[in-house]
């Protein structure tokens, strides 16, 4: 098993593409951080790796011996292959590339002790999630949804994967859950609200927390100053660091007793 050092490793998916997993898994990354857990944060997004750009960060990582050293930011240690390579380069690789180099994101970078590694996965149900099944031992994975119907269906189809690889889920979150208008405070739930809640009922998952949407959000993922750290009053935040102590709760109550299987395939 690769990442023997680290404690919980966390992987934020989704069924469908485009619902905030990247700009949830940095922001709970960095909630984490502050909540004083040593946190590292893994791009398993091979073909469209997100994070240089969230963390704003386009340096390339030292190399000591044949390891490589993570980059460092908002008090988190992160890797994307987009430190290493242009994304062009990286959008023609094929499956067993793609497997590759996560494998080695893993296994030859210098993480060392971890109390938790948030993992942004690629949408869908690909190579990258059977990598990650395969090959660590994952504390369980955090399914990110938008309050749509349609997204939801996604969200199942996500939540079914990881149940088939038997990686625990360890809840739900919804994302661009409703909409405050900046202007009068007017809140608008423009793709319906608590869908979520809901779906993870019926499916006896936990449900996280739910992040509104809002611009200063997408700017400040834009701008690569991830909003927890560049706005910690604001209300999004809050929401953030929500969702990241009641993941820290799940996984030490996980820790706590040594029931419940601990599943791992390969
Ligand atoms: N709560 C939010 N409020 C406003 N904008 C958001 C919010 N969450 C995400 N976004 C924006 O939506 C876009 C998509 O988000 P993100 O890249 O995190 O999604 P993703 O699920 O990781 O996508 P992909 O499937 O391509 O990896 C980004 O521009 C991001 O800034
Ligand atoms: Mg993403």
């Amino acid at each position: 098993m690769l990442l023997p050092n680290v404690k919980n490793i966390v992987a934020v998916a989704s069924g469908k593409g485009g619902v905030g997993k990247s700009t949830v898994a940095v922001n709970l990354a960095v909630a984490l951080a502050q909540l004083g857990l040593r946190v590292g944060l893994l791009d398993a997004d091979i073909y469209g790796p997100s994070l240089p750009r969230m963390l704003g960060l386009a340096r390339k990582p030292d190399v000591r011996g044949d390891r490589m050293i993570p980059l460092e930011a908002w008090g988190l240690k992160a890797m994307s292959i987009g430190f290493l390579v242009d994304e062009d380069t990286a959008m023609i690789w094929r499956g067993p590339m793609v497997m590759g180099a996560l494998e080695q994101m893993m296994g030859q970078v210098e993480w060392g002790e971890l109390d938790v590694m948030i993992v942004d996965m690629p949408p869908g149900t690909g190579d990258a999630q059977l990598t990650m099944a395969q090959r660590v031992t994952l504390a369980g994975a955090l399914v990110v949804s938008t309050p749509q119907d349609i997204a939801l269906l996604d969200a199942r189809r996500g939540v079914k994967m990881f149940e088939r690889t038997r990686v625990p889920v360890l809840g739900l979150v919804e994302n661009m859950s409703f909409f405050c208008c900046p202007n009068c405070g007017h809140r608008s739930e423009i793709f319906g609200h608590g869908g979520a809640r809901t779906e993870a009922e019926k499916l006896g998952i936990e449900f996280l927390g739910e992040i509104p949407l809002l611009l200063e959000i997408r700017s400040a993922a834009d701008a690569g100053t991830p909003i927890v750290a560049s706005a910690p009053q604001s209300d999004a935040a809050r929401a953030y660091r929500d969702v990241a102590a009641r993941l820290q709760a799940k996984l030490e109550g996980k820790q706590g007793h040594s029931g419940g299987p601990r599943i791992v395939i390969s």
